[in-house]
Protein backbone atom coordinates (compact mmCIF):
# COMPACT_ATOMS: atom_id res chain seq x y z
CA UNK A 1 0.00 0.00 0.00
CA UNK A 2 0.99 3.35 -0.59
CA UNK A 3 2.61 5.29 2.08
CA UNK A 4 0.41 8.59 2.80
CA UNK A 5 -0.03 10.41 5.38
CA UNK A 6 -2.49 10.10 7.65
CA UNK A 7 -5.49 12.33 8.31
CA UNK A 8 -7.62 12.76 11.66
CA UNK A 9 -11.00 12.23 11.02
CA UNK A 10 -11.90 15.09 12.63
CA UNK A 11 -9.81 17.43 10.29
CA UNK A 12 -11.37 15.58 7.01
CA UNK A 13 -14.91 16.44 8.16
CA UNK A 14 -14.15 19.82 7.97
CA UNK A 15 -12.16 19.25 4.53
CA UNK A 16 -14.20 22.00 2.12
CA UNK A 17 -11.98 20.91 -1.20
CA UNK A 18 -12.17 18.06 -2.84
CA UNK A 19 -10.32 15.52 -4.81
CA UNK A 20 -6.94 14.22 -2.88
CA UNK A 21 -5.42 11.20 -2.43
CA UNK A 22 -5.24 10.71 1.47
CA UNK A 23 -4.76 7.96 3.93
CA UNK A 24 -7.28 7.75 6.81
CA UNK A 25 -6.96 4.80 9.90
CA UNK A 26 -9.64 4.09 12.39
CA UNK A 27 -12.13 1.28 13.83
CA UNK A 28 -15.00 0.25 12.05
CA UNK A 29 -18.41 0.97 13.38
CA UNK A 30 -20.60 -0.58 11.07
CA UNK A 31 -20.15 -1.86 7.28
CA UNK A 32 -22.94 -2.41 4.79
CA UNK A 33 -23.67 -2.41 1.27
CA UNK A 34 -25.04 -4.07 -1.93
CA UNK A 35 -23.42 -6.65 -3.87
CA UNK A 36 -21.44 -3.73 -5.67
CA UNK A 37 -20.38 -1.32 -3.38
CA UNK A 38 -19.83 -1.07 0.27
CA UNK A 39 -19.84 1.62 2.83
CA UNK A 40 -17.91 1.07 5.69
CA UNK A 41 -18.63 4.09 9.08
CA UNK A 42 -15.19 4.47 10.28
CA UNK A 43 -13.90 6.19 13.89
CA UNK A 44 -11.05 6.93 14.40
CA UNK A 45 -11.79 9.01 18.17
CA UNK A 46 -11.00 12.73 17.38
CA UNK A 47 -14.64 13.14 16.79
CA UNK A 48 -17.83 11.55 17.58
CA UNK A 49 -19.14 11.34 13.83
CA UNK A 50 -17.95 8.84 11.83
CA UNK A 51 -16.11 9.43 8.05
CA UNK A 52 -18.45 7.09 5.42
CA UNK A 53 -15.78 4.89 3.23
CA UNK A 54 -17.24 3.81 0.29
CA UNK A 55 -15.27 0.60 -1.59
CA UNK A 56 -16.00 -0.44 -4.98
CA UNK A 57 -16.27 -4.62 -4.45
CA UNK A 58 -14.43 -4.55 -7.63
CA UNK A 59 -11.52 -3.39 -6.70
CA UNK A 60 -11.05 -5.65 -4.02
CA UNK A 61 -9.88 -9.34 -2.49
CA UNK A 62 -13.18 -10.67 -1.34
CA UNK A 63 -11.32 -12.33 1.32
CA UNK A 64 -9.88 -8.92 2.57
CA UNK A 65 -13.46 -7.41 2.38
CA UNK A 66 -14.63 -10.03 4.47
CA UNK A 67 -12.23 -8.86 6.96
CA UNK A 68 -13.72 -5.87 7.25
CA UNK A 69 -16.11 -6.10 10.34
CA UNK A 70 -17.29 -4.26 13.26
CA UNK A 71 -14.47 -3.62 15.70
CA UNK A 72 -11.90 -4.35 13.04
CA UNK A 73 -9.18 -1.77 12.43
CA UNK A 74 -8.29 -0.35 8.82
CA UNK A 75 -6.39 1.65 7.25
CA UNK A 76 -7.86 3.24 3.81
CA UNK A 77 -5.70 5.34 0.77
CA UNK A 78 -8.70 7.17 -1.42
CA UNK A 79 -9.72 10.35 -2.22
CA UNK A 80 -12.05 12.93 -0.62
CA UNK A 81 -14.88 13.22 -2.46
CA UNK A 82 -17.80 14.98 -1.82
CA UNK A 83 -20.76 13.51 -0.59
CA UNK A 84 -24.82 13.74 -1.52
CA UNK A 85 -25.50 11.15 0.83
CA UNK A 86 -27.75 11.68 4.38
CA UNK A 87 -26.00 13.31 7.28
CA UNK A 88 -21.99 13.81 5.72
CA UNK A 89 -20.93 16.40 3.09
CA UNK A 90 -17.70 14.05 2.20
CA UNK A 91 -16.63 10.43 2.06
CA UNK A 92 -13.66 8.70 0.97
CA UNK A 93 -13.34 6.48 -2.68
CA UNK A 94 -11.27 3.77 -1.30
CA UNK A 95 -8.94 2.80 -3.55
CA UNK A 96 -6.50 0.89 -1.33
CA UNK A 97 -7.62 -0.91 1.90
CA UNK A 98 -4.93 -2.94 4.73
CA UNK A 99 -6.73 -4.68 7.33
CA UNK A 100 -4.66 -3.63 10.61
CA UNK A 101 -6.51 -5.66 12.99
CA UNK A 102 -9.24 -8.11 12.87
CA UNK A 103 -12.31 -8.27 15.33
CA UNK A 104 -13.91 -11.99 15.18
CA UNK A 105 -17.76 -10.75 14.89
CA UNK A 106 -19.21 -13.98 17.05
CA UNK A 107 -16.36 -12.89 19.86
CA UNK A 108 -16.46 -9.07 19.74
CA UNK A 109 -18.31 -7.83 22.97
CA UNK A 110 -19.69 -4.73 21.27
CA UNK A 111 -22.16 -4.71 18.67
CA UNK A 112 -23.79 -2.62 16.43
CA UNK A 113 -26.94 -2.20 18.83
CA UNK A 114 -26.69 -0.35 21.44
CA UNK A 115 -25.40 -1.67 24.94
CA UNK A 116 -26.67 -0.47 28.43
CA UNK A 117 -23.98 1.38 30.73
CA UNK A 118 -24.51 -1.65 32.84
CA UNK A 119 -23.30 -4.16 30.73
CA UNK A 120 -20.24 -1.29 29.19
CA UNK A 121 -18.82 -1.36 32.83
CA UNK A 122 -17.95 -5.35 32.67
CA UNK A 123 -16.17 -4.20 29.19
CA UNK A 124 -14.69 -0.67 30.09
CA UNK A 125 -11.20 -2.27 28.42
CA UNK A 126 -13.34 -2.11 25.34
CA UNK A 127 -15.92 1.01 26.30
CA UNK A 128 -14.02 3.71 24.92
CA UNK A 129 -14.85 2.64 21.62
CA UNK A 130 -18.67 3.37 21.75
CA UNK A 131 -20.33 7.00 20.94
CA UNK A 132 -21.10 7.20 24.62
CA UNK A 133 -17.68 6.75 25.76
CA UNK A 134 -15.79 8.75 23.03
CA UNK A 135 -17.98 11.67 23.87
CA UNK A 136 -17.36 11.09 27.62
CA UNK A 137 -13.81 10.99 27.49
CA UNK A 138 -12.85 14.15 25.63
CA UNK A 139 -15.20 15.88 27.65
CA UNK A 140 -12.98 14.85 30.60
CA UNK A 141 -9.90 16.01 28.59
CA UNK A 142 -11.46 19.25 27.84
CA UNK A 143 -12.16 20.30 31.01
CA UNK A 144 -8.60 19.27 32.55
CA UNK A 145 -7.49 22.04 29.71
CA UNK A 146 -10.12 24.41 30.74
CA UNK A 147 -8.73 23.90 34.45
CA UNK A 148 -5.18 24.50 33.76
CA UNK A 149 -5.97 27.64 31.54
CA UNK A 150 -8.49 29.20 34.08
CA UNK A 151 -5.67 28.64 36.86
CA UNK A 152 -2.60 29.57 34.85
CA UNK A 153 -4.69 33.08 33.30
CA UNK A 154 -5.02 33.93 36.81
CA UNK A 155 -1.61 33.56 38.12
CA UNK A 156 -2.11 30.44 40.37
CA UNK A 157 1.36 27.89 39.94
CA UNK A 158 0.31 24.04 39.83
CA UNK A 159 1.96 22.68 42.77
CA UNK A 160 2.57 18.28 43.39
CA UNK A 161 1.60 17.31 46.68
CA UNK A 162 2.15 13.80 47.16
CA UNK A 163 -0.08 10.81 46.75
CA UNK A 164 1.20 8.99 49.59
CA UNK A 165 0.97 10.44 53.49
CA UNK A 166 1.11 10.46 56.53
CA UNK A 167 -1.66 12.94 57.67
CA UNK A 168 -5.46 12.50 57.58
CA UNK A 169 -6.16 15.67 56.28
CA UNK A 170 -10.26 15.25 56.33
CA UNK A 171 -10.04 13.61 59.77
CA UNK A 172 -12.27 11.20 58.75
CA UNK A 173 -10.39 7.77 58.71
CA UNK A 174 -10.74 6.52 55.31
CA UNK A 175 -7.29 6.09 54.24
CA UNK A 176 -5.87 3.06 52.49
CA UNK A 177 -2.87 2.28 54.00
CA UNK A 178 0.29 1.65 52.08
CA UNK A 179 3.04 -0.87 53.32
CA UNK A 180 5.16 -3.04 52.45
CA UNK A 181 4.90 -5.20 55.09
CA UNK A 182 4.82 -9.00 54.87
CA UNK A 183 0.81 -9.72 56.32
CA UNK A 184 1.13 -12.88 57.14
CA UNK A 185 3.55 -12.41 59.81
CA UNK A 186 3.05 -8.53 61.00
CA UNK A 187 5.59 -8.17 63.87
CA UNK A 188 3.87 -6.77 66.66
CA UNK A 189 4.84 -4.34 70.04
CA UNK A 190 4.00 -6.00 73.74
CA UNK A 191 0.61 -3.73 73.61
CA UNK A 192 -0.29 -5.39 70.51
CA UNK A 193 0.47 -2.29 68.51
CA UNK A 194 1.86 -3.08 64.96
CA UNK A 195 5.35 -2.06 65.04
CA UNK A 196 5.36 0.16 61.78
CA UNK A 197 9.43 1.21 62.66
CA UNK A 198 10.83 -1.52 60.20
CA UNK A 199 7.86 -0.46 56.99
CA UNK A 200 8.87 1.26 54.25
CA UNK A 201 8.60 4.50 55.62
CA UNK A 202 9.15 4.13 58.77
CA UNK A 203 5.81 4.85 60.13
CA UNK A 204 2.30 4.10 59.38
CA UNK A 205 1.74 5.70 55.75
CA UNK A 206 -1.80 6.05 53.60
CA UNK A 207 -2.51 6.93 50.18
CA UNK A 208 -3.77 10.96 50.65
CA UNK A 209 -7.40 11.67 50.76
CA UNK A 210 -6.76 15.72 49.55
CA UNK A 211 -3.80 17.48 48.67
CA UNK A 212 -4.96 20.54 50.68
CA UNK A 213 -2.53 20.61 54.03
CA UNK A 214 0.80 20.66 51.50
CA UNK A 215 -1.31 23.34 49.07
CA UNK A 216 -1.48 25.43 52.15
CA UNK A 217 2.34 25.52 52.65
CA UNK A 218 2.80 26.37 49.01
CA UNK A 219 -0.32 29.23 49.40
CA UNK A 220 1.98 30.98 52.29
CA UNK A 221 5.50 30.74 49.59
CA UNK A 222 3.76 31.32 46.01
CA UNK A 223 0.35 33.07 46.91
CA UNK A 224 -1.80 31.18 44.72
CA UNK A 225 -1.94 27.43 44.10
CA UNK A 226 -4.09 24.47 42.98
CA UNK A 227 -3.44 20.83 43.20
CA UNK A 228 -4.88 18.22 40.39
CA UNK A 229 -4.53 14.85 41.24
CA UNK A 230 -5.54 11.39 42.64
CA UNK A 231 -7.26 11.42 45.99
CA UNK A 232 -8.52 7.92 47.53
CA UNK A 233 -11.43 7.29 49.93
CA UNK A 234 -12.17 4.16 51.33
CA UNK A 235 -15.42 5.15 51.94
CA UNK A 236 -17.62 2.08 52.33
CA UNK A 237 -20.36 3.89 50.39
CA UNK A 238 -22.05 2.37 47.22
CA UNK A 239 -23.63 5.37 46.07
CA UNK A 240 -23.74 7.26 41.91
CA UNK A 241 -21.37 9.83 43.58
CA UNK A 242 -19.09 8.38 45.04
CA UNK A 243 -15.59 6.61 44.24
CA UNK A 244 -12.59 5.39 46.02
CA UNK A 245 -10.37 6.48 43.85
CA UNK A 246 -11.35 10.20 42.27
CA UNK A 247 -9.12 13.44 40.87
CA UNK A 248 -9.76 16.62 42.62
CA UNK A 249 -8.65 20.26 42.64
CA UNK A 250 -7.91 21.89 45.39
CA UNK A 251 -7.10 25.78 45.13
CA UNK A 252 -5.42 27.78 48.14
CA UNK A 253 -5.31 31.02 48.08
CA UNK A 254 -3.20 33.51 50.42
CA UNK A 255 -4.82 36.66 51.45
CA UNK A 256 -8.61 35.69 50.52
CA UNK A 257 -11.68 35.38 52.52
CA UNK A 258 -14.54 33.01 52.27
CA UNK A 259 -16.08 36.12 50.46
CA UNK A 260 -13.81 35.71 48.26
CA UNK A 261 -12.73 31.86 47.96
CA UNK A 262 -16.81 31.70 47.03
CA UNK A 263 -16.24 34.30 44.16
CA UNK A 264 -13.58 32.08 42.46
CA UNK A 265 -15.43 28.92 42.68
CA UNK A 266 -18.20 30.00 41.00
CA UNK A 267 -16.19 31.91 38.56
CA UNK A 268 -14.06 28.55 38.10
CA UNK A 269 -17.13 26.03 37.32
CA UNK A 270 -18.93 28.74 35.40
CA UNK A 271 -15.27 29.10 33.20
CA UNK A 272 -15.11 24.84 33.35
CA UNK A 273 -18.93 24.91 31.92
CA UNK A 274 -18.53 27.62 29.28
CA UNK A 275 -15.34 25.81 27.96
CA UNK A 276 -17.65 22.62 27.40
CA UNK A 277 -20.16 24.80 25.93
CA UNK A 278 -18.08 26.50 23.39
CA UNK A 279 -15.61 23.30 22.56
CA UNK A 280 -17.40 20.39 23.24
CA UNK A 281 -20.47 20.80 21.37
CA UNK A 282 -21.00 17.75 19.17
CA UNK A 283 -20.36 15.60 21.93
CA UNK A 284 -22.85 17.39 24.54
CA UNK A 285 -25.40 17.44 21.63
CA UNK A 286 -25.15 13.41 21.59
CA UNK A 287 -24.73 13.02 25.17
CA UNK A 288 -28.07 15.83 25.05
CA UNK A 289 -29.90 13.50 22.15
CA UNK A 290 -29.49 10.20 24.12
CA UNK A 291 -29.50 10.43 27.94
CA UNK A 292 -30.63 13.88 28.81
CA UNK A 293 -32.86 16.60 26.68
CA UNK A 294 -32.30 19.08 28.97
CA UNK A 295 -28.19 19.17 29.42
CA UNK A 296 -27.69 22.28 26.65
CA UNK A 297 -29.79 24.29 28.92
CA UNK A 298 -29.02 23.60 32.42
CA UNK A 299 -25.80 24.13 31.50
CA UNK A 300 -25.83 27.46 29.71
CA UNK A 301 -28.56 28.22 32.84
CA UNK A 302 -25.41 28.03 35.16
CA UNK A 303 -23.28 29.41 33.02
CA UNK A 304 -25.84 32.62 33.12
CA UNK A 305 -27.34 32.68 36.60
CA UNK A 306 -25.94 34.43 39.66
CA UNK A 307 -25.22 31.31 42.68
CA UNK A 308 -27.48 31.86 45.90
CA UNK A 309 -24.87 32.24 49.03
CA UNK A 310 -26.31 30.77 52.07
CA UNK A 311 -25.29 30.35 55.40
CA UNK A 312 -26.28 26.97 56.61
CA UNK A 313 -28.15 28.07 59.73
CA UNK A 314 -31.17 29.31 57.06
CA UNK A 315 -30.58 26.40 54.51
CA UNK A 316 -32.01 24.08 57.76
CA UNK A 317 -34.51 26.72 58.75
CA UNK A 318 -35.97 26.35 54.98
CA UNK A 319 -35.61 22.51 54.81
CA UNK A 320 -37.63 22.67 58.49
CA UNK A 321 -40.41 24.93 56.48
CA UNK A 322 -40.63 21.89 53.67
CA UNK A 323 -41.03 19.64 56.22
CA UNK A 324 -43.74 21.20 58.21
CA UNK A 325 -45.68 21.74 54.76
CA UNK A 326 -45.55 18.08 54.31
CA UNK A 327 -42.43 17.62 52.08
CA UNK A 328 -40.87 14.09 53.06
CA UNK A 329 -37.29 13.35 53.13
CA UNK A 330 -35.62 10.08 53.99
CA UNK A 331 -33.01 11.21 56.35
CA UNK A 332 -33.80 13.94 59.44
CA UNK A 333 -33.03 17.28 59.52
CA UNK A 334 -32.01 19.44 61.93
CA UNK A 335 -29.47 21.81 62.97
CA UNK A 336 -26.35 20.61 63.47
CA UNK A 337 -26.86 17.93 61.18
CA UNK A 338 -24.97 17.09 58.29
CA UNK A 339 -26.73 17.48 55.26
CA UNK A 340 -28.07 14.74 52.69
CA UNK A 341 -28.36 14.64 48.94
CA UNK A 342 -31.61 14.56 49.39
CA UNK A 343 -31.30 17.65 51.47
CA UNK A 344 -28.94 19.50 49.39
CA UNK A 345 -30.75 19.10 45.87
CA UNK A 346 -33.99 20.22 47.50
CA UNK A 347 -32.77 23.91 48.31
CA UNK A 348 -30.99 23.31 44.85
CA UNK A 349 -33.68 21.86 42.82
CA UNK A 350 -36.68 22.91 44.42
CA UNK A 351 -36.40 25.69 46.29
CA UNK A 352 -33.69 28.09 44.65
CA UNK A 353 -33.81 26.48 41.15
CA UNK A 354 -30.37 27.51 40.87
CA UNK A 355 -26.75 26.54 42.72
CA UNK A 356 -26.25 27.30 46.33
CA UNK A 357 -23.46 28.29 48.21
CA UNK A 358 -23.93 27.04 51.66
CA UNK A 359 -22.23 28.39 54.34
CA UNK A 360 -20.92 28.51 58.31
CA UNK A 361 -21.88 25.07 58.82
CA UNK A 362 -21.85 23.96 62.62
CA UNK A 363 -17.89 23.08 63.75
CA UNK A 364 -18.62 19.70 64.56
CA UNK A 365 -19.61 17.96 61.09
CA UNK A 366 -16.33 19.94 59.77
CA UNK A 367 -12.79 19.87 59.76
CA UNK A 368 -10.20 20.88 62.60
CA UNK A 369 -8.68 23.23 59.91
CA UNK A 370 -11.64 25.52 59.16
CA UNK A 371 -11.76 29.33 60.64
CA UNK A 372 -13.66 29.40 63.51
CA UNK A 373 -16.76 32.16 63.65
CA UNK A 374 -17.19 34.58 66.66
CA UNK A 375 -20.37 32.66 67.60
CA UNK A 376 -18.26 29.82 69.13
CA UNK A 377 -20.77 27.19 66.86
CA UNK A 378 -19.99 27.42 63.33
CA UNK A 379 -16.86 27.67 60.68
CA UNK A 380 -15.95 29.27 57.98
CA UNK A 381 -17.13 26.67 55.62
CA UNK A 382 -18.21 26.72 51.94
CA UNK A 383 -20.38 24.19 50.42
CA UNK A 384 -21.12 24.50 46.50
CA UNK A 385 -24.79 22.72 45.57
CA UNK A 386 -25.31 21.84 42.14
CA UNK A 387 -28.61 20.31 40.55
CA UNK A 388 -28.73 16.65 39.88
CA UNK A 389 -25.31 16.44 42.00
CA UNK A 390 -25.43 18.06 45.48
CA UNK A 391 -21.98 18.84 46.48
CA UNK A 392 -19.83 19.89 44.24
CA UNK A 393 -17.04 21.58 45.89
CA UNK A 394 -16.09 21.57 49.66
CA UNK A 395 -13.59 23.97 51.01
CA UNK A 396 -13.36 26.57 53.74
CA UNK A 397 -11.46 29.81 54.83
CA UNK A 398 -8.27 28.24 57.10
CA UNK A 399 -7.84 28.92 60.26
CA UNK A 400 -4.79 31.01 60.60
CA UNK A 401 -4.32 31.55 64.12
CA UNK A 402 -2.02 29.31 65.88
CA UNK A 403 -3.25 28.98 69.15
CA UNK A 404 -6.93 28.38 67.99
CA UNK A 405 -6.03 25.82 65.56
CA UNK A 406 -3.85 24.01 68.16
CA UNK A 407 -6.83 24.01 70.18
CA UNK A 408 -9.32 22.61 67.98
CA UNK A 409 -6.90 19.90 66.62
CA UNK A 410 -6.25 18.69 70.39
CA UNK A 411 -10.07 18.51 71.02
CA UNK A 412 -10.48 16.66 67.70
CA UNK A 413 -7.83 14.30 69.23
CA UNK A 414 -5.33 14.46 65.87
CA UNK A 415 -1.92 13.70 66.96
CA UNK A 416 -0.42 16.75 67.58
CA UNK A 417 3.22 15.54 66.91
CA UNK A 418 2.39 14.87 63.45
CA UNK A 419 1.14 18.25 62.18
CA UNK A 420 4.17 20.24 63.62
CA UNK A 421 5.02 21.12 59.74
CA UNK A 422 1.50 22.42 59.31
CA UNK A 423 1.37 24.57 62.31
CA UNK A 424 4.78 26.19 61.45
CA UNK A 425 2.42 28.12 58.64
CA UNK A 426 0.79 29.69 61.66
CA UNK A 427 3.99 29.77 63.57
CA UNK A 428 6.12 31.87 60.97
CA UNK A 429 4.42 34.65 58.95
CA UNK A 430 0.96 33.24 59.14
CA UNK A 431 -2.03 35.04 56.76
CA UNK A 432 -5.21 34.35 56.15
CA UNK A 433 -6.17 32.40 53.33
CA UNK A 434 -8.82 30.11 51.92
CA UNK A 435 -9.14 27.04 49.23
CA UNK A 436 -11.76 24.53 48.25
CA UNK A 437 -11.74 21.43 46.36
CA UNK A 438 -13.65 20.12 43.55
CA UNK A 439 -14.37 16.50 42.76
CA UNK A 440 -13.26 16.52 39.20
CA UNK A 441 -15.77 13.31 38.32
CA UNK A 442 -18.45 15.24 39.90
CA UNK A 443 -18.02 18.30 37.30
CA UNK A 444 -17.92 15.75 34.93
CA UNK A 445 -21.53 14.74 36.07
CA UNK A 446 -23.02 17.93 35.63
CA UNK A 447 -21.35 18.62 32.46
CA UNK A 448 -21.69 15.27 30.53
CA UNK A 449 -25.48 14.62 32.61
CA UNK A 450 -24.27 11.18 32.71
CA UNK A 451 -26.46 9.89 36.25
CA UNK A 452 -23.42 7.56 37.56
CA UNK A 453 -19.93 8.38 38.73
CA UNK A 454 -18.86 5.20 37.32
CA UNK A 455 -19.94 6.60 33.98
CA UNK A 456 -17.51 10.00 33.95
CA UNK A 457 -13.97 8.01 34.92
CA UNK A 458 -12.25 5.77 32.39
CA UNK A 459 -11.42 2.88 34.91
CA UNK A 460 -13.35 3.27 38.38
CA UNK A 461 -12.44 2.03 41.62
CA UNK A 462 -15.69 1.27 44.08
CA UNK A 463 -15.91 -0.87 47.00
CA UNK A 464 -15.06 -4.77 45.42
CA UNK A 465 -14.07 -3.05 42.14
CA UNK A 466 -10.70 -2.61 40.79
CA UNK A 467 -10.49 -4.64 37.45
CA UNK A 468 -9.05 -3.06 34.62
O1 LIG B 1 -15.49 18.12 50.78
P1 LIG B 1 -14.19 17.40 50.65
O2 LIG B 1 -13.97 16.21 51.51
O3 LIG B 1 -13.08 18.51 50.91
C1 LIG B 1 -11.73 18.30 51.00
O4 LIG B 1 -11.16 17.28 50.78
C2 LIG B 1 -10.95 19.57 51.27
N1 LIG B 1 -9.61 19.19 51.75
C3 LIG B 1 -10.90 20.41 50.03
C4 LIG B 1 -10.18 21.72 50.22
O5 LIG B 1 -10.70 22.58 50.90
N2 LIG B 1 -9.02 21.86 49.61
O6 LIG B 1 -13.98 16.96 49.13
C5 LIG B 1 -13.98 17.93 48.11
C6 LIG B 1 -14.83 17.47 46.94
C7 LIG B 1 -16.29 17.21 47.27
O7 LIG B 1 -17.04 18.38 47.27
C8 LIG B 1 -16.68 16.27 46.15
O8 LIG B 1 -16.95 16.99 44.96
C9 LIG B 1 -15.42 15.46 45.93
O9 LIG B 1 -14.34 16.22 46.46
N3 LIG B 1 -15.47 14.16 46.59
C10 LIG B 1 -15.66 12.98 45.96
N4 LIG B 1 -15.84 12.70 44.65
C11 LIG B 1 -15.99 11.40 44.31
N5 LIG B 1 -15.95 10.37 45.19
C12 LIG B 1 -15.76 10.61 46.51
N6 LIG B 1 -15.69 9.59 47.37
C13 LIG B 1 -15.60 11.96 46.95
N7 LIG B 1 -15.39 12.56 48.13
C14 LIG B 1 -15.31 13.88 47.90
MG1 LIG C 1 -17.30 17.93 51.71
Amino acid sequence: MDKLNRVRIADILKMQSFGQTINVKGWVRTKRGSKTVSFIALNDGTIIHNLQIVAELANFDEEVMKQITTGACISVNGVVVESFGQGQHVEIQAKEIEVLGTADPLTYPLQKKGHSLEYLREIAHLRPRTNTFGAVFRIRHNMAMAIHTFFHERGFYYFHTPIITASDCEGAGQMFQVTTMNLYDLKKDENGAIDYTNDFFGKQASLTVSGQLEGELAAMALGAVYTFGPTFRAENSNTPRHLAEFWMIEPEVAFNDIFDNMQLAEDFIKYCVKWALDNCMDDLAFLAEHFDKELISRLQSVVECEFVRLPYTEGVRILEEAVANGHTFEFPVGWGTDLASEHERFLVENHFKKPVILTDYPKEIKAFYMKQNEDGKTVRAMDVLFPKIGEIIGGSERESDLDKLSKRIEEMNIPMKDMWWYLDTRRFGTAPHAGFGLGFERLLLFVTGMANIRDVIPFPRTPNNAEF
